[in-house]
Parts: C-alpha cells; structure tokens; sequence
C-alpha cells in the first residue's frame, strides 16, 4: 500500500509519513550530511531497536540510548545519560537523534535533539497510538520536574515524523484503545468522520490492519497537523486540541499516574460535553454521543463523585489556567470547539456530578 505524506507548515516545515514499513524511509529522512545518530528507547522496543541499527549501519553510526519506559524517561537524569552518550561520542551539530517510541520516549528524545548544541536534527518514530496521533507531532518536547509534568522542554520541530503502522503489531489491545481516546478527541473537535466510522464498526476501526483504523489515523494526524501549523507555540487555536485535558490532567494526578492518559481524557471528554450542555452550547444527543463512543471503545466515562475538591483544586494549579481563572475547551457543537472562560464553580460542579458516580 502507498504511503501517505501529511505535511506540517511552520517556520520549520515537516512532513508526518503514514505507512506500513515507513520506517525502511529512516535513512533516507535522516538526510545526507548526518554521520552519527543516536536511538533513544524504552527496553520493550531493544530489540526493534538493535535492528533499526543494523539496517542503518552501512550508511551511519548508530548508537543506542535505552531509557526507563513510560513516564520514568521523562526525568533530568535520563536527558543526562543522553547527553553524556552525546559527549562521548563526539556528536556535533550535524548528527542527529531518533526518538523511538512511545509519548515519553518521543518527548524525551525530542528534548535532547533540542538541547545538544543547540539543537540537532530529530527524526520521531511513535510506536504508540497516541504516540503517532499526538505526542510526536507538533514540536512539543520536555521533561518532568518533582513540582509537576512537563515543566522544563522546548517548542522543537523534528525533520520528520514516520509513523510506521507495522510497529503496532505487537501493541496490548488496552493501550490501542487509550489512544483511540486522542483518536475521538480530534473526530470531537473537528475531524466527525471518526466519529462516523467508530459508530459504524467499532471492531474494524480499531483493528490496525484494517482501512479504517489507517483512515482514522491520518484524519487525527491531518487534524493536528493543521493546528499545530497554524500555531506553533501554543498560544492561540493549538489550545483546541486539549479538549477533555483540563479535568484528564488532574484525573492522572490524582490518580498518582497509574491510570492511562487516554482513561483520563475520556472521562475529561465526557465532563467538557456536560459542561457544555450546561452552558447551553450543546444537544443532549450530543453528549449522548460522547458516552456511547467512549463506552464503545471501553474507555471510562465516570469518576468517583467524592473527589471533585481535590480535582477543582488540581485543575486550578494546571499550567493552562491563565492567572486563576480556570479555561475549558467545550463545543458548541459535534465539530466546533471553543474556549469556556472563568465557568462558576456551581456550573463547574453540576456538569462533574452527571460524570460521577
Ligand atoms: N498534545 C497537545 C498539543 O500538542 O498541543
């Protein structure tokens, strides 16, 4: 089957290629004054990994950076272990790095390619669903602090973004369907042709072999792809995309992290619908078919209803907060996102109880 290239505009444009076997593209991305590259992923991927090196030997020096899985590689000392492999193998400004593997690897990766000299070339490969829909498009790198996620990072373009669909073979079906929550978020937001073929056949669009999974992937990606090119740094329509996140975020914290991002922002999707019904902006029906979806996918769409002052709370330190006025992005309807400004508390409460339980 072809590949498709979805290009990011910007003052760095890229292109996002979507395929099976688009990572045999590697080297060619990595482009020609490259002599030495640095892989950096989790230990579930060293295998994938060695060969990745393998098949790049003839043409470059390749080393490999393994860093904790998940959460744990977004930490200073592991950008350090980078850096250091970076040092002592003499990289300069015209090697490159390969982030190879899920959010936080990508995120990491992208953080150390930012930070070497000042910046080296960055090739992501997501190996994740939310990976490829989400965290390795659109610049955003960093690592976390101990006062919170995400603190210390930069805005830094990749050379490219190849999302490989062979590399989700072997992925366990329940981190497919959390990313399918990113997946939802962008038909919510925009692209309702997700929604159309998530309603259709639940099973098919959710099998990565299938059409409709490619199809919905690159309408994500397509989705993202144009925000984030329209709006680089974050500071204006990019907020779209953090529909459900605002409630999400503070789920995972008080969930201490252990539930998936993408449980969390399905719960959170589900509160903004509410919370938009509310506000007298959209239909019961539509929020009906927030549920429906979600359910459909066996993502969460309830929360315990006793801890809503610890959620209020954590929401109020989220970074997205402009001073103390609290932002949500809601819809006015399936497809039309927009931003709630400073919602009174008592509105804020009542759309969280229609989601606890
Ligand atoms: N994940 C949201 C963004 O990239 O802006």
């Amino acid at each position: 089957m072809t590949t498709t290239v979805i290009p990011v505009s910007g003052a760095d444009p890229y292109d996002v290629v979507v395929g099976r076997g688009v990572l045999a593209e590697l080297a060619d991305r990595l482009g020609p004054r490259v002599r030495k590259v640095l892989v950096v992923h989790p230990p579930t991927l060293g295998a994938r990994a060695a060969a990745l090196r393998e098949a790049l030997a003839d043409r470059f020096e390749v080393y490999l950076a393994e860093v904790p899985d998940a959460e744990d590689a977004k930490r200073v000392e592991v950008a350090a272990f980078c850096w250091q492999i970076l040092g002592q193998t003499d990289f300069t400004r015209s090697d490159a790095v390969v982030g190879f593997g899920g959010g936080s690897t990508t995120d990491l990766a992208g953080f150390v390619a930012a930070t070497w000299l000042r910046g080296v070339r960055l090739v992501q490969v997501p190996t994740s669903v939310a990976g490829m829909v989400d965290a390795a498009i659109g610049g955003k790198t960093g690592i976390n602090t101990a006062e919170g996620k995400n603190l210390v990072g930069s805005f830094y373009a990749p050379a490219a973004v190849l999302v490989d669909l062979d590399l989700l073979d072997t992925l366990p079906r329940n981190e497919l369907l959390a990313g399918f929550a990113e997946i939802v978020k962008c038909g919510f937001i925009g692209e309702t042709e997700i929604l159309d073929l998530v309603e259709a056949d639940v099973d098919r669009v959710t099998d990565p072999a299938s059409d409709e999974f490619r199809r919905v992937v690159e309408l994500a990606i397509g989705l993202k792809a144009r925000v984030v090119g329209e709006d680089f740094t974050d500071l204006g329509v990019r907020e779209i995309l953090n529909y459900g996140h605002t409630l999400g975020h503070a789920i995972e914290y008080a969930e201490r992290y252990r539930w998936r991002h993408g449980a969390a922002i399905s719960v959170g999707m589900v509160f903004a619908a509410e919370l938009s019904r509310l506000a007298g902006r959209l239909s019961d029906d539509a929020v009906d078919r927030h549920r429906r979806i979600l359910d459909s996918l066996s993502l969460p769409t309830d929360y315990p209803v006793g801890r809503w002052d610890t959620l209020l709370s954590v929401m109020r330190r989220d970074k997205k907060a402009r001073g103390s006025v609290l932002r949500f992005i809601v819809l006015d309807a399936i497809g039309k996102p927009t931003v709630l400004t400073g919602p009174e508390d008592a509105l804020l409460f009542a759309a969280y109880q229609d989601v606890g339980v």
